[in-house]
């Protein structure tokens, strides 16, 4: 009889034996620019090796940049994840986030660590991704309609409003497509090409991977897209293929940072030092289907992932473009001459 009691209350004793040490380890507040299975897959995965609760928020580039300077007298957030490096250079231009040197830097490609000297060590790349065209290879041959390969093929009016892009003030990519237009073409031409576009673009999207989901929808023909997001698309089934223009592209160091006045900020760097790890960069692949180029030089390109060395790619000006000024301005004129042009 006795030993019967005895085993309920062991039962509910082991439950609060295991929950007492993984509170004490403290809540990380994760703001989370990637796409949202890999913000689940890291937030879950930290939780598991570390004890450390995550709440996690998941929001575009710009989007996130923008929170992070609305509550900077009053920061909610820990560590920032992802999304395209610009707007963390920008954060770090305005001191929104702070320095911090990882043990695991040594482990990094040299282009994450160029980010991370660009920003006065504020922000570091956790991949890289090109910029191309996505597109639905069965509507595209079911409409006639030749592949674009070429920048210079977008503006051609077989593409008339089967193009979608999306808008560079919530979403990063779109700043990022901008930034090399911009390079590949100078400032006047690149917004004289942006103007020539909108007739073929039939919406622009709030996230980067807006469109190149539309496309995997069959709701629009092509998008201007990072191609490893094409890549995602196809291998979930769907018929989408993609190009990178013969004329050269631009990149994105998909960064991280830590947020000035981070109310947790031990568990902020034990979430930075974590992430930089090998296994922890698997999983953008593993458990969440991405194929960027991780940073980490043990953690393996994903297979059929786009291979930046056999892409032409510009040599972008991260400097330049990061600055908050400069993405301040272009952005707005983006705003004036293209998003409000008339249909
Ligand atoms: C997707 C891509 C990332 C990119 C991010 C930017 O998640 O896979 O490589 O950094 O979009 O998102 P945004 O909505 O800011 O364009």
């Amino acid at each position: 009889m006795q030993r019967r009691l005895l085993i309920p209350a062991l039962a509910i004793a082991s439950p609060l034996a295991f929950a007492a040490p993984a509170a004490a380890q403290g809540t990380l507040n994760l703001y989370c620019s990637v796409q949202i299975e890999w913000c689940q897959a890291i937030a879950t995965n930290f939780t598991r090796d570390t004890g450390i609760r995550v709440n996690m928020t998941q929001r575009g580039s710009g989007e996130s940049l923008a929170a992070i300077r609305a509550e900077s007298q009053n920061p909610r957030g820990d560590v920032w994840f992802g999304g395209t490096g610009d707007p963390h250079l920008a954060a770090a231009e305005e001191n929104l986030s702070q320095a911090y040197e990882s043990a695991n830097n040594a482990a990094l490609h040299p282009w994450a660590l160029t980010q991370w000297n660009q920003s006065g060590r504020r922000a570091i790349g956790v991949y890289a991704g090109a910029v191309g065209f996505g597109y639905n290879s069965e509507l595209l041959a079911r409409k006639n309609i030749a592949p674009p390969t070429c920048w210079a093929d977008l503006v051609d009016p077989r593409f008339r409003g089967e193009i979608q892009v999306a808008n560079p003030n919530s979403s990063g990519t779109a700043y990022v497509i901008i930034a090399t237009l911009v390079q590949l073409m100078g400032e006047e031409q690149a917004f004289d090409y942006m103007r020539r576009l909108h007739p073929n673009v039939n919406s622009y999207a709030r996230s980067g991977t807006g469109p190149i989901k539309a496309v995997a929808r069959g709701e629009t023909g092509v998008s201007l897209s990072f191609v490893h997001d094409a890549v995602t698309e196809r291998n979930a089934g769907f018929p989408v293929a993609y190009s990178t223009p013969c004329e050269g592209t631009g990149y994105e160091i998909g960064s991280m940072s830590i947020i000035r006045g981070a109310r947790n900020l031990a568990q902020a760097r034990r979430f930075y030092d974590w992430a930089l790890t090998e296994p922890a960069q698997r999983l953008g692949f593993e458990a969440g289907g991405q194929l960027q180029q991780p940073s980490n030089r043990a953690a393996p390109l994903p297979p059929n992932a786009p291979d930046l060395g056999q892409i032409r790619l510009i040599e972008y000006d991260f400097a330049k473009y990061g600055r908050a000024a400069e993405r301040r301005r272009l952005i707005e004129r983006w705003d004036r001459e293209v998003g409000s042009l008339p249909r």
